[in-house]
């Protein structure tokens, strides 16, 4: 046993005595009851257990938690899909995605959010041309996988929201 310590949607958590061998995803789902982070191929291939990791500097990328070890986020500030949402009121990607249908079972959605809100956040400190931004998001998306073939909608969510509001993404 060691102890675990990390901020989660603003929340501290910890010290909690956790195994060495308790897997993020375990960590989140099982022992915190944050069953919105979700469990896929359990391989790191398909990211539908993507946490957000939140630097120091401002800046945030995505994680997956399947098989990386719970302690190995210790001292960190991460974000899950509880996370996005506040006061009840979703953000402007959620509200895209349901617009859109961008899902069907689900599973993966977690993970699309995730990574498409970093990807927002990450345009309102550098933003791009439009011209670059079709480009932009399908990169952004990338490494994504639906099984239901969602790719087309997350990707067309995630565009409305930036040219809902090209001043604050845009060039
Ligand atoms: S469940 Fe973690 S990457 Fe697929
Ligand atoms: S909506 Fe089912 S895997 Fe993406």
């Amino acid at each position: 046993m060691t102890t675990l310590s990390l901020t989660i949607n603003g929340r501290l958590y910890g010290p909690i005595d956790v195994r060495a061998e308790l897997t993020m995803n375990d960590f989140l789902r099982e022992v915190l009851g944050l069953t919105g982070t979700k469990f896929g191929c359990g391989a790191a291939q398909c990211l539908s257990c993507a946490v957000i990791v939140d630097g120091d500097d401002g800046t945030s990328h995505t994680k997956p938690t399947c098989v990386i070890p719970a302690l190995s986020f210790n001292g960190k500030k991460i974000r899950t899909i509880e996370g996005h949402a506040i006061n009840g009121e979703l953000t402007a990607l959620q509200k895209g995605f349901i617009e859109h249908f961008a899902f069907q079972c689900g599973y993966c959605t977690p993970g699309f959010l995730n990574e498409g809100q970093v990807f927002l956040e990450r345009l309102e400190r550098k933003p791009i041309s439009r011209a670059d931004l079709e480009k932009a998001i399908v990169e952004a998306l990338d490494g994504h996988l639906c099984r239901c073939t969602g790719y087309v909608k997350y990707h067309q969510a995630v565009r409305d929201v930036i040219l809902a509001d090209p001043g604050r993404y845009l060039t």
